[in-house]
C-alpha cells in the first residue's frame, strides 16, 4: 500500500515529463528588468491547510515542478504549508527557478518512512533521498523569513527513538546532480540524516541555515553538506548538527567554504574526506579553501580524515582565518579513520573480513593558517561515542584534553608540504596546549611551523 503511494508519485512524475499537461497557474510574469516576459510560472497549490496537513501534497508538486521544468518559475508561496508524505524526484531539468517561500513537511510517521525507505534502500550510501533535483541552471531560492520558507524534518523523534547509532532505514534530505546551480537562503530544520548532497559542476549556495540541533537523543549522521562536485562556492552558512557540517569527498575540486558558524551538540568539522574507505578506488580531492568560520562546541573543526589501505590524493586543502570555542580537537588529520563499530572492516558497501593495510591516501599542500580559540579541556568529545574506547580516541596516544593539533600520517611519505601558520589554541584547563604528531617527516615538512611530536606544541617559525 504504501510502495504503491510511492509509485505512483514517480509515476505521475514520469507521465507528466511525456505529456503536455494543461498549465498549471501559467501567468505572464516579469521579469528583473521589469520587462514583460513569457516565463511560465508553476504556483504550487497546497491541501494543507484545508485537510489539516493530513492529504499528500508531493504530487501536486512533482506536477509543477515537471510543468515548469524547462525554463520555468515554479512557486510555494510564503506561509504556505505542504505536505510532503512521498519522496520528490525531479530529472531533466533545464533552467528552472525555484522559489520555496513557504513550509515543506515531511510526514511525523516514523513507520511510515521507514516503509518508504525499506521498499526502496540498497544500501545506506544510496539510500532514498526526500528531495532529488537533477538537471541545468536551476535556481533554488528559499527566504530570510523566519516562519516560513521551512523543510521541516521532524528528526527529533528519530534521534531519541534510538541513542546508539541512529535508526536504521533513515531517508537523506537533499539531493542535486546537476550543472550551474545557485541555491539561495535553503533552511533545513531537524534532518532526519544527511542534509545535503551535491555533485556535478559549478554550484553556488548562499545563506544556508540549518538546524539539527537536539533536545535529546544524539543526531546521528546529519552531515550538512557532502560536496562531490566541482567549483563549488559555500557561502554563508549556520549549522548546528551532529556530523561532519562539511564533508568533501572524492570528485571534488575547486571548493570554497567562507563566512559560517558550525556548532554542536556533536558537530564533526571542516571535513575532508573520508577518503579510501573502498580499498579498489583512487579517490581525489583538489584545490580546497575554508575560510572565515566559526566553530562553536564542536568535536572536530580542520579535519581530513581517510581509511587504513585507502588509496588516493588531497592536494592543495587550506582551513583559514578558523576561530575555535570550546572544540575538543580543534585540528585533526588522519589516515586511520574508520565509522563506528566497523573496526576496519567495511569496503564501501557491507562488511568484509579483514582489510589488507596495503597503501594510504597521500594527502600533500595541506595548509593550516590563522586559528585561534579554546580546545575543550573539560569535557572531550561528543554524544557520537557508543564504544569503548571511543571511536575518536581508537589507535592515538592518550588523549587529554589538550591536544590543539593532531596528525597522524599513514606513513612517513603520505603527509607532504603541510604548513601551520599563526595556530593559537588554549585548553580551558590552562595547561599549555599539546600536540600529536606521527609521520610527518622534516624532510617532507620542512615548512611545517612546529616540531612534530608527542608533547606540548612548539611553534616554530
Ligand atoms: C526579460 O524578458 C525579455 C523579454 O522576454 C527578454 O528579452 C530579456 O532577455 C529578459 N531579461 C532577463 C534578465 O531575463
Ligand atoms: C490537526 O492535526 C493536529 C496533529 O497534527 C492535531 O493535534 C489537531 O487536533 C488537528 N486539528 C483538527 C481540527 O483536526
Ligand atoms: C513572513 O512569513 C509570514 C508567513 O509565514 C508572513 O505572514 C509575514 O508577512 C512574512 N514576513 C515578511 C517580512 O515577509
Ligand atoms: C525497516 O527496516 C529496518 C531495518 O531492517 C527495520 O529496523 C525497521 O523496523 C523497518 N521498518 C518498518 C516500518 O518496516
Ligand atoms: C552553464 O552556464 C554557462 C554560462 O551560462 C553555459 O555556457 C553552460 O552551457 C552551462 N552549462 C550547462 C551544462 O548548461
Ligand atoms: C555557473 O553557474 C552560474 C549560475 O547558474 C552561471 O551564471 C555561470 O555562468 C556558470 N559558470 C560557468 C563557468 O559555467
Ligand atoms: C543518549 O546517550 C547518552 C550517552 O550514553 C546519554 O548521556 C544521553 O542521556 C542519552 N540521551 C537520551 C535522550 O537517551
Ligand atoms: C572555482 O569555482 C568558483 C566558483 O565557485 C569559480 O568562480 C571559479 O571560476 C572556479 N575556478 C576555476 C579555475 O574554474
Ligand atoms: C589493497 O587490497 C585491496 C583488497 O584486496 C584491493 O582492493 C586494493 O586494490 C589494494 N590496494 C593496492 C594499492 O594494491
Ligand atoms: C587547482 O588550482 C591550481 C591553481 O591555483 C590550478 O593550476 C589547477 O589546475 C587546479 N586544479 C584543479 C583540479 O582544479
Ligand atoms: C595545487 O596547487 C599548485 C599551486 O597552485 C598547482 O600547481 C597544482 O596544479 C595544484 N594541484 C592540483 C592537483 O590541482
Ligand atoms: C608511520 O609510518 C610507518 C612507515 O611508513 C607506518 O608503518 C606506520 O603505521 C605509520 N604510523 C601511523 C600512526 O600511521
Amino acid at each position: 500500500m504504501l510502495a504503491s503511494t510511492l509509485s505512483s508519485v514517480l509515476v505521475a512524475l514520469s507521465a507528466c515529463s511525456l505529456a503536455s499537461a494543461s498549465p498549471l497557474n501559467h501567468l505572464e510574469a516579469r521579469n528583473n528588468t521589469g520587462t514583460s516576459s513569457s516565463r511560465k510560472i508553476c504556483v504550487v497549490p497546497s491541501q494543507y491547510a484545508a485537510s489539516n496537513g493530513t492529504v499528500d501534497d508531493s504530487p501536486a508538486i512533482v506536477k509543477a515542478i515537471t510543468e515548469c521544468a524547462n525554463g520555468g518559475l515554479v512557486q510555494f508561496p510564503m506561509g504556505t504549508d505542504y505536505f510532503v508524505q512521498n519522496p520528490v524526484v525531479a530529472v531533466n531539468l533545464s533552467g528552472i527557478r525555484i522559489e520555496q517561500f513557504g513550509n515543506l513537511h515531511l510526514p511525523k510517521d516514523i513507520a511510515y518512512v521507514q516503509n518508504i525507505v525499506n521498499s526502496t534502500e540498497q544500501t545506506w550510501a544510496a539510500a532514498i533521498t526526500w528531495f532529488i533535483l537533477n538537471g541545468n541552471n536551476i535556481e533554488w531560492v528559499g527566504t530570510k523569513n523566519v516562519t516560513s520558507g521551512w523543510i521541516e524534518s521532524y528528526g527529533q523523534a528519530w534521534w531519541d527513538a534510538n541513542n546508539s547509532t541512529g535508526l536504521l532505514a533513515r531517508p537523506h534530505l537533499f539531493q542535486m546532480n546537476a550543472n550551474n546551480v545557485t541555491i539561495t537562503d535553503y533552511k533545513a530544520r531537524k534532518p532526519i540524516a544527511w542534509n545535503m548532497r551535491i555533485s556535478g559542476n559549478n554550484y553556488t549556495i548562499k545563506d544556508t541555515f540549518l538546524d539539527a540541533s537536539t533536545t535529546g537523543g544524539f543526531p546521528f549522521n546529519t552531515d550538512g553538506f557532502d560536496v562531490a562536485a566541482t567549483n563549488v562556492l559555500i557561502d554563508g552558512f549556520t549549522i548546528f548538527n551532529g556530523d561532519d557540517a562539511v564533508a568533501i569527498q572524492s570528485g571534488a575540486a575547486n571548493v570554497t567554504v567562507r563566512r559560517g558558524m558550525a556548532s554542536g551538540p556533536g558537530c564533526h568539522g571542516m571535513s575532508i574526506g573520508s577518503l579510501g574507505q573502498n580499498q579498489g578506488l583512487f579517490n581525489k580531492v583538489t584545490n580546497i579553501t575554508f575560510d572565515d568560520i566559526t566553530m562553536v562546541n564542536a568535536l572536530y573543526g580542520a579535519r581530513f580524515k581517510s581509511w587504513i589501505g585507502g588509496q588516493g590524493l588531497a592536494e592543495n586543502v587550506t582551513w583559514s582565518n578558523m576561530r575555535f570555542s570550546n572544540v575538543s580537537y580543534p585540528i585533526f588529520s588522519t589516515s586511520s579513520y574508520s565509522n563506528q563499530g566497523s573496526a576496519q572492516t567495511q569496503i564501501q558497501a557491507g562488511a568484509v573480513t579483514g582489510r589488507p593495510n596495503n597503501s594510504t591516501v597521500i594527502t600533500k599542500n595541506f595548509r593550516w593558517e590563522n586559528i585561534s580559540g579554546s580546545i575543550n579541556s573539560e569535557t572531550p568529545g561528543d554524544g557520537s561515542c557508543v564504544t569503548d574506547p571511543c571511536w575518536y580516541e581508537q589507535g592515538l596516544p592518550t588523549l587529554d584534553g589538550t591536544q590543539g593539533i593532531i596528525i597522524e600520517c599513514g606513513s612517513d611519505t603520505s603527509c607532504q608540504n603541510y604548513q601551520f601558520k599563526n595556530i593559537q589554541l588554549l585548553p580551558f584547563n590552562s595547561k599549555p596546549a599539546t600536540t600529536i604528531c606521527l609521520n610527518a617527516t622534516v624532510a617532507l615538512n620542512p615548512k611545517l611551523g612546529f616540531e612534530c611530536t608527542n608533547g606540548t606544541y612548539l611553534p616554530a617559525y
